[in-house]
């Protein structure tokens, strides 16, 4: 297994450049399946994730070709498609769960294993099943699959009951092939969303209101395939911004787009950073900060502050002046990285769903265990602050939603390497 060995204290000078957004192409992939003809993804980033979704793509007979050099994958979903996607491919991966309303909306049925909990929470997905079955789907769960059929999706009028992204985004892909037009209301407004609206309505099915909490979709009977680049990855972006706060001489983050990352900006000012951004809103300057002032923050659905930058925020917090707190309201397990942070010479308690970090004056560098993706990015950011060296291992998570971090962080001054242990 590979490991990541940081010695702290470097400056980061220069520039990083952000990759396509991981949760961006994953539903957008989905997507291909909707059209007979040959969709194209560019600037898909080189994430195991992305390639886990391209196999189970391949596996159900699609014509799948990923030029990772080029950061482009092509997909041809003429058929005969096999519209199942297996556990063994769907419990590696989640996000599987999206080829469920595109499969079922082209070809009236789908088996897709249910996905299970992960280390983050129970994660259901009662939301995408209720939808689905609100548009005429009919749905069991047998033997761990979720078994849907339907005669023919009609559109409807569907309201979350939280608002999923994940759910958001299956219900938008079924509706663009659905009869008739499909509301939903508390929907998801991640940038994600946005990204796979103009996807679709490039395939041909109008979408209004995608961004809002109200997205309307006029399916159409037959689709279009695309051409399409994706959007920056927020969270490569916003797990930059800390680390240009933490260590910027200065560093410049070219690429992410800030307005995606308003909420971590508005708390990154508040704790004593300069932040400047261009007015193209691409390139974004950071300075480190003496020591940072504390915060607290709670998490919430887009635009307020992600879920999946609470970890890399609460690295810099460690070292504030004063105690922080981090308030996690999305998933019920989400403070693995708690235990490995305090191992790094942090004083972090969590009561329920709230970690309250006493800061320290300086993190001490030490074996660490990534537990989850976001967990070990926010790992990777307290060794670049600790004194001596930090391994990170099972870096396994990390290379599923970071594109080369060790190397990119090494191109700015970082001391980082991968070694195989
Ligand atoms: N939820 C339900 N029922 C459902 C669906 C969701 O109760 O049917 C709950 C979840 O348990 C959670 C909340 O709703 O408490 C939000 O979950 P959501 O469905 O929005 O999450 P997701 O679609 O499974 C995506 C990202 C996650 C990110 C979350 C929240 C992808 C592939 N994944 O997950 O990203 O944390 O939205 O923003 O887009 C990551 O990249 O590290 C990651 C975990």
């Amino acid at each position: 297994m590979d490991a990541l060995r940081i010695r702290g204290g470097n400056s980061l000078r220069g520039e990083l450049h952000v990759s396509g957004s991981k949760n961006a192409s994953l539903p957008i992939l989905t997507a291909a399946l909707l059209a007979e003809g040959e969709s194209v993804l560019t600037g898909a980033p080189n994430l195991v994730d992305v390639c886990t979704l391209a196999t189970l793509i391949e596996q159900m007979g699609a014509k799948v070709t990923h030029d990772e050099d080029a950061e482009e994958i092509r997909i041809s979903a003429a058929g005969p498609i096999n519209a199942e996607a297996p556990y063994e491919l769907v419990r590696t991966m989640r996000a599987s769960i999206l080829v469920l309303g595109p499969l079922l909306a082209r070809f009236g049925k789908a088996k897709v294993s249910l996905p299970g909990g992960c280390a983050i929470g129970a994660r259901p997905i009662d939301q995408h099943l209720k939808g689905l079955e609100r548009m005429g789907a009919h749905i069991e769960i047998e033997h761990g699959y979720v078994e849907a059929t339907t005669k023919g999706l009609v559109g409807a009028e569907i309201v979350f009951d939280v608002p999923t992204v994940g759910g958001t985004e299956n219900l938008m892909l079924a509706a663009s092939l659905a009869r008739g037009t499909t509301v939903l209301r508390n929907a998801a407004r991640e940038p994600e969303i946005v990204d796979l609206a103009k996807v679709i309505s490039s395939m041909g099915a109008e979408v209004e209101g995608a961004g809002t909490e109200k997205i309307t979709i006029h399916g159409q009977s037959q689709l279009q395939p695309f051409h399409h680049c994706v959007v920056p990855d927020r969270i490569e972006f916003g797990t930059f911004l800390v680390a240009g706060v933490m260590a910027g001489d200065p560093l410049v983050v070219c690429g992410g787009i800030a307005d995606h990352q308003a909420a971590l900006i508005d708390k990154l000012r508040n704790l004593g950073a300069e932040i400047d951004v261009d007015e193209a809103n691409r390139r974004t300057t950071l300075k480190r900060i003496e020591r940072p002032s504390a915060l607290d923050i709670h998490t919430a659905p887009y635009p307020g502050f992600p879920t999946d930058m609470q970890a890399q925020l609460m690295a810099l917090l460690c070292v504030a002046n004063g105690t922080s707190s981090v308030s996690e309201r999305i998933f019920e397990n989400r403070f693995m990285h708690v235990a490995e942070l305090n191992r790094l010479g942090a004083s972090i308690k969590v009561e329920g769903g709230k970690a309250v970090i006493r800061g320290v004056e300086r993190l001490s560098g030490t074996t660490v265990m990534a537990t989850d993706l976001r967990a070990s990015a926010s790992l990777v950011l307290a060794g670049l602050l600790a004194d001596g060296e930090t391994t990170v291992r099972r870096i396994y998570h990390l290379d599923r939603g970071y594109q080369r971090l060790g190397k990119k962080l090494r191109g700015v001054g970082a001391d980082i390497e991968r070694f195989s242990e």
